[in-house]
């Protein structure tokens, strides 16, 4: 029987796909759901690289998004931008091959919106599937005499630009910048997770950029831009000895072009001089000497000269130096790799968005995750427009980018929820999202963000972070409850006035019972019966005002209580961190002055 079963050999029933086949079939990877999420998508990764494009250049972004529908479930995208440009060579395949860019970065790296190189591509390998055309894209730099008009796809199967047609055309005035034009089956929805959400929230925190909005039904709207300053731009940083891992460290130490394992890691590592360099390969040292111990002698490790090179690390030794790049004492990697919006922008962002009674915003100082450097910002507003029953409104962003899906997977919701929000001054019942009018923005800038998956829409649960994000909601909460507290006290001090107002009317009204010409012949027994009533409803306010007060008092004391041990703990961390990159600093200089 089992003989006369064929067996398919490897070579008929193998074969490779490219990425683009791949991805055409498992789209939803990418962002590209269903017809609604992948109109958004698409504006998402337009606008995320126009806005990417031009802050890496030095210029104030101006962008236009345009939809138009072409018929039923069926519409065109048009993003422009005044970026750089982008010249013909590297055009072809930043639009027309996925996972082509200029962005990746295996280790180290600096905060950006795009990161894979796919974003752009599979927006129009998206349209050629869904409307069957190619994508029609204008491009201009600054050295090129004309504009050009390219009609291109993507040839799947080969995961390779297919160039439909090539030719200058006249953009006007136009210095430079891109126009891209694609096709697709769509959806045009007008709800909390739309296009035009996205823009708003886009512009929220990206007060330097100006972007304009066409619906499909034609209406125009403009977000000016709120400040004129381009933000702090990020810089590249090497990878940092704690954040790297074993197939990296591998493939690092064959391709450096260091001389010796020392200059190996003094050159490609950010904050390893000299003595840190020293420090991993003792650490190393130390743990192949104890191995050693359990080895019989033919099987021996050597141990590694810091003078060897780096291609004659054998592969034990390798692992060897990985703990003692993890071990070692090196001083947090450098910051300038990131680039937050500011408190001060965010509050003005917020204000010219929304009509808000209060607003405070924070941003943390700078922290770092598995070598990866990070920041949280956090800005809350309070009343005016916003519903005052409903659940409070969350804000998520990840490097300057509104996250629109996957907020109950995402560990910014969850921080929220996880809050005690009655001391700060909002409802909440236990375990949910607290409810008032409120708004809460949240933003993770980092060299790396971990997103749950590759359409990144929602950031992945790691102790490091939350543990950031919640202090950073309580540090700016407190203010929240300062300005709730004051504006219940006055609320609870008008409360009063009346009170006494409609009080001092029963007072007089009694006095007068008591003064009528015959009130000399009542009994004390009547007397207490008359007042009796009057007492009990004195009683009754004079508790109701205690207890409103008290109310105040106990919500501070709560806080107090919740955030003492974590803000202590935090210090004593923050601390320590700065006295160990001292120590480092000056045994550094020592042993490199020794050297
Ligand atoms: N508007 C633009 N102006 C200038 N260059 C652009 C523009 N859009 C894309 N590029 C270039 O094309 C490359 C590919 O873009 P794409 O969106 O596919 O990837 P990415 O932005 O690098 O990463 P991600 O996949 O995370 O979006 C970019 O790295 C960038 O160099
Ligand atoms: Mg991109």
């Amino acid at each position: 029987m089992a003989d006369s079963v064929k067996t398919k050999t490897a070579d008929s029933t193998h074969k490779s796909v490219s990425v683009a086949e791949f991805f055409e079939k498992n789209r939803h990877l990418l962002g590209f759901n269903n017809p609604a999420k992948s109109l958004l998508t698409s504006v998402k990764e337009a606008v995320d690289n126009s806005l990417d494009a031009a802050e890496s250049n030095g210029i104030l972004p101006d962008i236009k998004v345009q939809i138009e529908e072409i018929k039923s479930g069926r519409f065109k995208l048009i993003v422009e931008d005044n970026g750089p440009g982008i010249d013909k060579k590297h055009l072809f395949k930043a639009f027309g091959k996925l996972l082509y860019g200029s962005k990746f970065q295996t280790t180290g790296g600096k905060q950006g919106r795009g990161q894979q190189g796919i974003g752009i591509s599979s927006v129009i390998l998206y349209g050629q599937l869904t409307s069957g055309k190619p994508a029609v894209l204008i491009s201009k730099t600054k050295s090129d005499a004309q504009a050009h008009l390219y009609v291109m796809g993507i040839d799947v199967k080969k995961n390779e630009p297919e160039i439909v047609s090539d030719e200058p055309i006249d953009w006007g005035e136009k210095e430079h910048g891109i126009r891209i034009a694609v096709e697709m089956e769509a959806k045009y929805v007008e709800h909390k997770q739309s296009v035009l959400e996205y823009i708003k929230q886009t512009a929220i925190v990206n007060p330097h950029a100006k972007i304009t909005y066409v619906s499909p039904s034609g209406e125009k709207l403009e977000f000016p831009r709120v400040s004129e300053t381009l933000p702090i731009k990020a810089k590249l940083i090497k990878p940092h000895p704690h954040g790297v891992e074993l197939g990296v460290l591998k493939r690092m130490l064959k391709a450096t072009n260091a001389r010796t394992i020392k200059s190996f890691f003094t050159k490609e590592f950010d904050k390893v001089g000299g003595g840190a360099a020293n420090q991993i390969i003792q650490i190393a040292n130390n743990a192949l000497e104890d191995e050693n111990k359990k080895l019989p002698e033919g099987k021996k490790q050597g141990e590694i000269n810091p003078q060897y090179s780096p291609k004659l690390i054998t592969p034990d030794q390798v692992e060897k130096l990985l703990l003692g790049m993890q071990n070692a004492k090196v001083a947090r990697p450098s910051l300038d790799c990131l680039s937050p919006i500011g408190g001060t922008l965010l509050k003005k962002s917020l204000e010219s968005e929304f009509d808000l009674e209060f607003v405070n915003t924070i941003t943390r100082s700078a922290t770092v995750y598995r070598g990866s450097p990070f920041q949280i910002e956090v800005g809350i507003g309070y009343g005016g427009e916003l519903d005052k029953e409903g659940a409070v409104k969350l804000i998520r962003f990840a490097n300057k980018v509104p996250l629109l899906y996957q907020e109950g997977a995402c560990a910014l919701t969850q921080s929220v929820k996880k809050m005690n929000w009655k001391p700060y001054g909002l409802s909440q019942s236990s375990g949910s999202f607290p409810t008032g009018p409120a708004i809460i923005v949240i933003h993770m800038a980092s060299v790396w963000v971990p997103f749950t998956s590759e359409s990144k829409e929602a950031v992945s649960n790691y102790p490091e972070i939350t543990k950031e994000v919640k202090l950073a909601i309580q540090e700016c909460a407190r203010s929240l409850q300062r300005y709730v507290g004051k504006k219940r006290r006055a609320e609870i001090e008008s409360k009063k006035r009346e009170i006494f107002k409609s009080y001092a009317k029963e007072v007089a009204k009694a006095v007068v019972s008591l003064n009528e010409k015959d009130a000399y012949k009542l009994s004390a027994e009547v007397i207490k019966k008359k007042s009796e009533p009057l007492l009990t409803k004195l009683n009754t306010i004079a508790e109701s005002m205690y207890s409103t007060g008290e109310d105040l008092e106990e919500m501070e004391e709560e806080i107090e209580k919740i955030e003492g041990d974590e803000a202590k703990e935090a210090k004593v961390e923050a601390e320590e961190t700065e006295l160990a990159e001292e120590r480092d600093e000056e045994k550094e200089e020592f042993k490199e002055d020794e050297e």
